[in-house]
């Protein structure tokens, strides 16, 4: 194909696009049924991963659960049979890995990965986090594995489409603060701007986005806009905005959760 006519086709099919993405705001994407799908969770003792546990199990799904707490996986199985899974496995598991963060998905990806390859089949969700977009202030390891499990995703998601495995779908989760005591103590400068995100509006938009396969997802929407700033604004420009935003100070008083994780 010549240089113009590849171009024009770019053209048309950018317009077709944009056009798609305006319709969807008004018309949700059909959700896909998981009822009978094997979802896998790690770190679903407490937290997002329980409350997703939950969404699943009411929508049918068997749950197999990793934590290294027992006893929360146990409260999170109980709570997901209530919620009407059909079947729930909950396993003792240790995800981290003695390298970074990144290995452990890599080392999962590898484990199952060959079969969803075979039957051109899966979803691969990664829980990441606005810290893997934009760096912060006291949070360098914690952002270095974000940016990580971002990167990671994002090329594995790629890879798949290159080989022409799109029946395995990706989704990128990247949220602001959530109020699960992880980061209890972290202050929000501007709460209308940048509000700390309650839980169960975050476990209800992930498994959303997982259903209508959606790649992205930032919460709360001002984040499209800051990740997007960040990449276009000259420099000094982009460290006074994160300054207004609070970005230097929001560690500051860190607690993280009062209860120790086992
Ligand atoms: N809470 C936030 O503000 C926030 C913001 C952005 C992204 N995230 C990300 O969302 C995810 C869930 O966060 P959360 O707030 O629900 O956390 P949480 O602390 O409430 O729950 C984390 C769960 O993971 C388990 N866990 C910890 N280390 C583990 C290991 N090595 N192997 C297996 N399980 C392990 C814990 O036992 C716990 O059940 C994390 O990846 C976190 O980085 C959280």
């Amino acid at each position: 194909m010549n240089f113009i006519l590849e171009s024009l086709q770019v053209l048309v099919l950018c317009l077709w696009y944009n056009f798609e993405s305006f319709v969807r705001l008004f018309i949700p994407a059909k959700r896909k049924n998981v009822a009978g799908e094997v979802v896998l969770i790690s770190g679903a003792g407490r937290g997002i991963g329980r409350l997703m546990a939950q969404e699943f199990a009411s929508l049918g799904a068997v749950l197999v659960l990793w934590d290294i707490d027992q006893e929360g996986m146990k409260e999170t199985s109980r709570l997901a049979q209530e919620r009407g899974a059909p079947r729930v496995y909950h396993y003792l598991c240790d995800c981290s890995d003695k390298a970074e963060v990144y290995s452990t998905a890599d080392q999962t990806y590898k484990a199952f990965l060959p079969a969803m390859i075979a039957n051109n089949h899966g979803h691969l969700v990664t829980i990441a986090s606005s810290a893997g977009l934009i760096g912060v202030n006291g949070l360098a390891d914690y952002c270095a594995s974000k940016f990580a499990a971002v990167g990671f995703a994002e090329s594995v998601g790629l890879e798949l489409l290159a080989t022409g495995k799109d029946g395995i779908k990706t989704t990128i989760v990247c949220p602001y603060f959530i109020n699960t005591g992880m980061f209890d103590g972290c202050q929000t400068k501007w709460p209308t701007l940048l509000p700390v995100l309650e839980p169960e509006y975050v476990a209800k938009k992930i498994v959303q986005a997982i259903l209508t396969d959606q790649v992205y997802l930032l919460m709360p929407r001002g984040m499209y806009f800051c990740a997007a700033l960040k990449n276009l604004l000259p420099m000094k420009q982009s460290i006074l905005l994160g300054q207004y935003l609070g970005a230097f100070n929001v560690m500051d008083s860190f607690r993280g959760h009062t209860k120790k994780l086992q």
